[in-house]
């Protein structure tokens, strides 16, 4: 069986000297932030609020370990925050667009500096693995950077168009208003400071939602976005419950744009919330869950399938809504690749994030643990088990899930996604595979494909034909880089546009025609 799976870290004794002397120093760095107290409010107009609940923060690693805590807003604070965004709204709309793009590069440049304050708040807030939290720093530095250089070039209008009449006609954008940016606790600070960046670099004024469980990191990430000279006025930050402040923003007609990440059944909520309001028709950018196959034929190498499908389920333990949910197997393969499954699976290290031998963290709280361990009972006894993953004692003080993976018949089995480390696995017969193409097409979802073949034409007719928005061929499935591959789904996957693409900041603005028969 393949070893190694995530990283290259063990030699045969065990340990990998290079990954140490090149990880150490930057654990150290990451480690001198653990143990702090850490504590954040809604910032209103710049200044953070400390009255209402302060509701304390835990470690999903350690459910006994308190990491901070963070005044949740209630409804009426809500109302505050629009009131300011309302009228922060002309200063900012009106500021010139270098002004605007210079200031979020001057935040990237803050995310970069603070970077081991950053790691460790993902590590013990969101339970996310060293590497996880480098990525999501690296992530938002990049939804930074390629933004800014976005509205630069959408801003050179006006431009004039062509005329047959002598007229002059120009086009012109303007940003559209007060956008709520709400995001979820998988990406607490990528997908955060992406939805954020991109509303503000367009001129938009943002009220930032935070999830429930990652509210401190993203205090932070706005502690920062004003240092770098965002004035308060274009940025207030909402913690709090979804039905207590998300609920409010939909339903308040000076929120003209929704920009939301998470899951399809709060996105719909969202979308009739804001059809039954009065007032304009709003803006809503939705980017939601998936039930994300990998297909795999008989000509594929073994050796890489197991690889990238262990990287696509377990990394972030199953966390990601790219993440590999069903594997289609040939069955003139399975063999071969459910016995190197199995042995990969064994060597899977599982426990605390902060170690660099860990490759699955834990899951957010007790209610995904309960809820995923529910799934797993009853598909195992459904289906066929297949392979875990050994799970250490330490495991138990936290809310862990361990790394499943179970036979099934059919992906019409699975009635949603299921948002964790399990993998569900399907054989099939060559004969099949406009049956099963038809199947993932019909769950409706649309995020990510991955395909494992060697014969180019399989790839390019899968790739056509099954509704997804990103494919993936012959390698893993996540981890979509900004500006490389522009990322996002369709259908019960979300409304596009692509985040990290070049018609991402289309949306958060509105176009106008000027014609003057000069
Ligand atoms: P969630 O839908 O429970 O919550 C997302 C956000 O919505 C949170 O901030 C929450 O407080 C808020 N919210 C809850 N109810 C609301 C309401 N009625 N009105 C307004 N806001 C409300 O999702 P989650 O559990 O935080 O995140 C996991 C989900 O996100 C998964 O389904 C995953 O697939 C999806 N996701 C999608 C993408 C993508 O790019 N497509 C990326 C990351 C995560
Ligand atoms: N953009 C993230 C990924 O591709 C969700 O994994």
């Amino acid at each position: 069986a393949p070893t190694n799976i995530f990283i290259n870290r063990k030699n045969s004794e065990g340990t990998n000297l290079h990954i140490d002397s090149m990880y150490q120093p930057f654990m150290d760095k990451v480690k001198r932030h653990v143990g702090k107290q850490w504590q954040g409010g809604p910032v209103i107009n710049g200044k953070t609020q400390t009255t209402g609940e302060a509701v304390k923060v835990t470690s999903p690693q350690n459910l006994d370990e308190q990491v901070g805590s963070m005044y949740f807003a209630d409804a009426e604070l809500t109302v505050k925050a629009i009131e300011a965004a309302h009228k922060g709204y002309p200063n900012w709309s009106r500021t010139a667009v270098e002004m605007r793009a210079t200031a979020i590069e001057k935040f990237a440049d803050l995310l970069e500096a603070h970077k081991h304050e950053l790691i460790a708040l993902c590590t013990l807030e969101a339970g996310k693995l060293l590497q996880d939290g480098i990525d999501e720093v690296r992530e938002a530095v990049d939804f930074c950077r390629y933004y800014a250089q976005e509205a630069r070039k959408l801003y050179v209008y006006p431009g004039p168009l062509a005329g047959p009449t002598g007229e002059l006609n120009e086009l012109f954008v303007q940003p559209k208003g007060v956008f709520a940016c709400i995001s979820p606790w998988n990406f607490p600070l990528a997908i955060f400071t992406g939805q954020i960046v991109a509303a503000l670099v367009t001129g938009n004024t943002v009220i930032a939602k935070p999830a429930e469980q990652t509210s401190l990191v993203a205090y932070r990430a706005v502690e920062l976005m004003l240092e770098a000279g965002i004035p308060g006025e274009a940025i207030q930050f909402l913690p709090g419950r979804g039905r207590d402040v998300g609920s409010v923003l939909s339903r308040d007609e000076r929120v003209v744009g929704i920009c939301f990440t998470g899951s399809t059944d709060t996105a719909k909520a969202i979308n009739r919330s804001l059809a039954d309001r009065e007032g304009a028709i709003a803006t809503l950018i939705a980017e939601t869950g998936g039930q994300n196959a990998m297909i795999v034929d008989s000509t594929a190498l073994p050796e890489q399938v197991v690889k990238d499908a262990v990287q696509s389920a377990f990394m972030s333990a199953g966390q990601r809504c790219s993440a590999l949910r069903v594997m289609y197997v040939q069955e003139d393969v399975a063999e071969r690749v459910l016995e190197l499954l199995k042995g990969a699976m064994q060597e899977l290290s599982v426990g605390d994030s902060i170690h660099y031998k860990t490759d699955v963290g834990p899951v957010i709280d007790k209610t995904a643990q309960a809820n995923l361990n529910d799934h797993i009972a009853t598909i195992s006894e459904k289906g066929k088990l297949l392979a875990t993953a050994p799970m250490p004692e330490e495991t138990a003080k936290g809310s862990f899930v361990c790394p499943t993976a179970v036979e099934i018949g059919s992906i019409k089995e699975l009635k949603k996604e299921h948002f964790g480390p399990i993998l569900h696995v399907i054989k099939f017969k060559a004969k099949e595979l406009n049956n099963i193409i038809d199947d993932i097409n019909g769950t409706g979802y649309g995020l990510t494909l991955g395909i494992h073949t060697r014969n180019e034409s399989t790839a390019a007719y899968i790739a056509d034909v099954v509704n997804v928005g990103n494919v993936y061929i012959n390698r893993n499935q996540i981890g979509a880089v900004v500006g490389v591959q522009p990322f996002g789904g369709q259908g019960l996957s979300g409304t596009g546009p692509k985040a990290g693409g070049p018609h991402y900041l289309a949306r958060f603005v509105t176009e106008k025609t000027r014609t003057n028969n000069i």
